[in-house]
């Protein structure tokens, strides 16, 4: 599985703990960025990330600024993104297993690292199920 990552200023280092703890997994990451914490404006860069997801480049991305909330609502902008704002892993699950979500966005003002890289593992890991919810996604996409 083929994962992008970027932030603003404000999830800088909740991205880097981020990209740390997959690498140490072997999962295959790129850090789109930024490469500092200075002051950005998040959807300079949840757009080029979301559409890398979008046109298959990459399977999954994941977004981190100050509350998750500009990115999530930035990459949804995007056909074919369904990006999850999740601070939970019961809600991690929920939304790969019921949304297919491909994108995933996470506050680093909200939460800790901990908890962040439990709900990244829980998210890469769980499957959709499909079924009933197929119809549900693809009105989504309509
Ligand atoms: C930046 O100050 C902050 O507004 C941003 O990181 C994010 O929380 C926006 O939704």
């Amino acid at each position: 599985m083929k994962v992008i990552i970027a932030s603003d200023h404000g999830g800088f280092n909740l991205k880097a703990s981020v990209v740390a703890a997959l690498k140490g997994k072997g999962v295959e990451i790129t850090d789109f960025g930024p490469d500092t914490a200075d002051s950005v404006d998040y959807p300079d860069y949840a757009r080029p990330v979301a559409d890398k997801v979008a046109s298959g480049e990459f399977d999954r991305g994941i977004l981190v600024c100050g509350t998750g909330i500009g990115m999530s609502i930035s990459a949804n902008k995007v056909k074919g993104i369904r990006c999850a704002l999740v601070h939970d892993t019961f809600s991690a699950r929920a939304t790969r297993a019921h949304n297919n979500s491909n994108m995933l966005a996470m506050g680093e003002r909200v939460i800790g690292p901990g908890l962040a890289q439990d709900i990244v593992d829980v998210w890469l890991s769980t499957e959709y199920e499909g079924g009933r919810h197929e119809q549900r996604v693809c009105k989504i996409e309509e």
